[in-house]
């Protein structure tokens, strides 16, 4: 019987999921890797170590399913967006990967924004504004600070498609993480040879750029040994891991939008022509089915935050350790009301993308008074980063993109009460699915759609993905949130000129 593999590179870890042609998983393994910060903003991987976790739990499910490794007929792969692995000319990296959440590059964002001849004709060219995580401004930080490494560089590749070079042999991207380098003509999803041309960039640089769920090509007999597969296993386009994830949730049709909180948060909905937010707010990406686009908002340190202040902060909360200071600190959390008693959390911990585009935004507690407890605080944090998302679905809404049903996925939808929380925080009714796996799922279907198992994605979503339950508006909680979130709101602007000063001491 036919199985497929999809294979998540993610910033904290990689993870593995086989699946049988009907969509059910079979096995998963995960494993996990660090993150540099060699400076406050800056952020960086050792692309070894994502091939390293992709070896190990490419043979961990294989030696748990039991499967025949014949048996495995393509892979599937996603991974973080915009990330830069740069290679010289005998693909050796050449330096760390910058990452999606990197901020050294708001000088190069400037440049790219001057060569496009300024920021309207920039997102013509390519359906966004530059904004200092995307991979194109980390090309020209390269070329601007490190002039020896650029002068070795010969090809950038995005974290997932350096994978696929060690799988394949040849470099490849799709469009929908392509979309995210800021040199793709997303419109009509091909390279922007006229950016390229502005910036002084050889298209050379760059991998060939096809459909989501086209075959790439098939696995070398090095790859094959060192996974225990075969080589006739085919690797598929896959996506980056936000539209991966949003294929995984099913959202691959009008109406349907999906929230996702894992390190950043991600507000994302499905459009069939590419639509674009007037102010550059929102990300105008080609999606991974075919001929489609999404747009999205993203949070830099969604999920992140709860991680910095559980971990980082609370530590061992009453002698406990690893998952059980989550969950002690979320039950403190519920025994606090809605809208934490007068207390806000902005979750600009690293800067911002959606919606201020700051790299120096920085987080803030604002309204302490002597009765907020430790509860309170960590209700503020988790309230923060949903009202955060808000802003996106703020954003979507004005441009007229019906929203129909939200499907919440990530960490925001694994615990009640961060689901009741959002469907409090957006005012409408939250869908989780039955089994929910994430982009690494969402690459899996893409995987048995490009084996011919499905005709195209929508009916590969159609088949194996089953809504399970269902939460409805508190109107009370919604109702003391509605009067919260244009302070939220408000506070960026009032405390942006005091988070620059702050950013620039540390
Ligand atoms: C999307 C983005 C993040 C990363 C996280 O634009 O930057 O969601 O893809 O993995």
């Amino acid at each position: 019987m036919s199985h497929y593999l999809g294979i998540d590179i993610g910033t904290s870890g990689t993870k593995t999921l086989l699946i049988d042609a009907a969509g059910n998983v079979i096995a998963e393994a995960d494993a996990t890797y660090p993150m540099e910060q060699p400076q406050p903003g800056w952020t960086q991987q050792d692309p070894e170590d994502w091939w390293k976790a992709t070896v190990k739990t490419v043979r961990a499910v294989m030696r748990k399913s039991k499967c025949n490794p014949a048996d495995i007929k393509a892979i599937g792969l996603s991974g973080q967006m915009h990330g830069s692995v740069f290679l010289d000319a005998n693909d050796q990296v050449i330096r760390p990967a910058l990452l999606w959440n990197d901020q050294r590059t708001a000088a190069e964002c400037d440049e790219i924004t001057q060569a496009a001849g300024g920021r309207k004709k920039l997102i013509k060219l390519v359906a966004n504004p530059a904004l200092t995580g995307f991979q194109a401004p980390k090309i020209l930080w390269l070329r601007n600070n490190e002039k020896r490494n650029f002068d070795r560089l010969a090809k950038v590749l995005l974290p997932k498609d350096e994978i696929r070079r060690r799988l394949i042999g040849d470099y490849v991207s799709e469009v929908s993480d392509a979309s995210g380098t800021l040199l793709l003509d997303v419109v009509n999803r091909k390279w922007s040879t006229a950016l390229l041309s502005k910036l002084g960039l050889d298209s050379d640089l760059l991998p060939r750029v096809v459909e989501s769920d086209e075959v790439t090509g098939t696995l070398t007999k090095a790859a094959a040994k060192t996974l225990g597969l075969t080589t006739d296993c085919k690797v598929v386009g896959g996506a980056g891991d936000c539209a991966a994830g949003a294929v995984g949730n099913g959202v691959v049709k009008k109406g349907v939008l999906s929230t996702s909180i894992g390190t950043s948060g991600v507000m994302f909905v499905h459009s069939d022509q590419p639509q674009y937010d007037s102010a550059g707010r929102l990300h105008t990406f080609c999606h991974a089915v075919n001929g489609a686009w999404h747009m999205m908002g993203v949070n830099l340190t969604s999920g992140g935050s709860l991680q910095w202040w559980v971990e980082s902060v609370l530590q061992n909360l009453a002698g406990l350790s690893g998952k059980d200071v989550y969950q002690a600190a979320t039950k403190e959390a519920q025994q606090c009301p809605a809208g934490s008693n007068g207390l806000l959390f902005l979750p600009y911990l690293n800067g911002e993308r959606t919606p201020h585009a700051d790299p120096n935004a920085r987080g803030a507690f604002v309204g302490l008074n002597l009765t907020h407890t430790r509860g309170s605080m960590t209700r503020s944090v988790m309230e923060g980063i949903t009202f955060a998302l808000r802003d996106s679905l703020g954003i979507i809404q004005s441009l007229d993109v019906p929203v129909r049903e939200i499907r919440a996925s990530g960490g925001g939808s694994k615990n009640p009460f961060w689901r009741q929380m959002q469907s409090d925080v957006f005012g409408k009714k939250i869908t989780t699915l039955k089994v929910e796996q994430g982009p690494a799922f969402g690459v899996a279907l893409l995987a048995a759609v490009g084996d011919g198992a499905y005709k195209n994605i929508q009916s590969a979503c159609k088949a194996t993905i089953q809504v399970a339950d269902q939460t409805t508006v508190d109107r009370s909680a919604a109702s003391g949130y509605n009067k919260l979130f244009p302070i939220y709101r408000k506070l960026y602007s009032d405390l942006k000129d005091s988070m620059h000063s702050l950013s620039e001491l540390q």
